[in-house]
């Protein structure tokens, strides 16, 4: 992995600078992808049309595509000289990424329950997403990023930390009544109810965007702000058309129910 690297960079400075780069480039995509959204849903799941390719079965499709934001920070932790892998608060923004993708890549796949084929062309635009990122977050942590010796008992990290938590707990809960709305073999939508759905119909979606904000709370760098920002574009779009398309097809949805922000939005 080291002879890979030092074969794509010339020096460890000209690989800092592309991975800031990187970051810069995830906020440009973000801004790209907010304008097309006000157009179009993201299209997988309910959204999901023959136009963006043939459909991959779901569980296939989440398993491939997330698979290299597990795997290839894996390998750079383990099987690269990573010079930051000893300090303390590298180490846990390291296992907070873990934990999510982990979960995400090795275990949400195989709990799917009649979930919607992914158009191709989603599929493979997150599988490039994964990469993309898994290498920029990991890479950073695991070899440049530098923090204080007291950045762990800082406001900022304690409290990125406890959101990050908070976050993660939010989404994994959610996905999991979401998937027990369904019996085996149903493929059909109903009312999600309990946890944070009693106050907005994005629960999962809201989880995740607390999840990544913490972290880049927690984190301070262009690198986790860009992944907060570009996950919180993607998720919020689609909490807002999930809402609207709630309310359309369900007489009874909740009116007090927000889309994405309990008792505000
Ligand atoms: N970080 C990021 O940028 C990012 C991007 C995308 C997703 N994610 C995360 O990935 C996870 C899944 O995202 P998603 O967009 O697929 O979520 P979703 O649209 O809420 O769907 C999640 C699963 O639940 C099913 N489902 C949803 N609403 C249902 C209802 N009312 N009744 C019965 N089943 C229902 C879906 O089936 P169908 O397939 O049949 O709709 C799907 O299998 C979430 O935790 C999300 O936060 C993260």
């Amino acid at each position: 992995m080291d002879a890979l690297l030092s074969r794509l960079f010339s020096s460890e400075e000209e690989e800092r600078y592309i991975l800031d780069c990187m970051g810069y480039f995830m906020v440009f995509m973000a801004a790209c992808t907010f304008v097309s959204l006000l157009f179009e849903n993201v299209p997988y799941g309910r959204y999901a049309t023959s136009k963006y390719g043939f459909p991959v079965n779901v569980k296939f499709a989440w398993f491939v595509q997330e698979l290299p934001a597990f795997l290839l920070p894996f390998c750079l932790v383990f099987w690269t000289s990573s010079a930051k892998t000893s300090l303390l608060p590298n180490q846990l923004l390291i296992a907070m990424y873990f934990c999510h993708y982990v979960q995400r890549a090795l275990i949400y796949p195989f709990l799917i329950r009649g979930g919607k084929p992914t158009p191709l062309m989603s599929f493979v635009l997150a599988f490039v997403f994964c990469m993309y990122n898994g290498y920029m977050q990991v890479r950073y942590l695991s070899h440049y990023a530098e923090y204080p010796a007291s950045w762990i008992t800082q406001p900022c990290f304690i409290i990125g930390s406890v959101l990050w938590l908070v976050g993660w707990l939010v989404n994994v809960h959610s996905d999991h009544i979401l998937r027990n709305l369904r019996k085996p073999g149903e493929t059909g939508y109903k009312i999600p109810t309990g946890g944070m759905f009693e106050y907005v119909s994005g629960a999962n979606f809201l989880g995740e965007i607390t999840e990544w904000a913490g972290f880049a709370l927690a984190g301070h760098s262009v690198h986790s702000s860009a992944f907060a920002i570009f996950t919180t574009v993607v998720l919020a779009s689609r909490a807002v058309a999930h809402h609207k398309w709630y309310t359309e097809k369900f007489e009874d949805y909740p009116k007090n129910r927000k889309a994405l922000v309990p008792f505000l939005f």
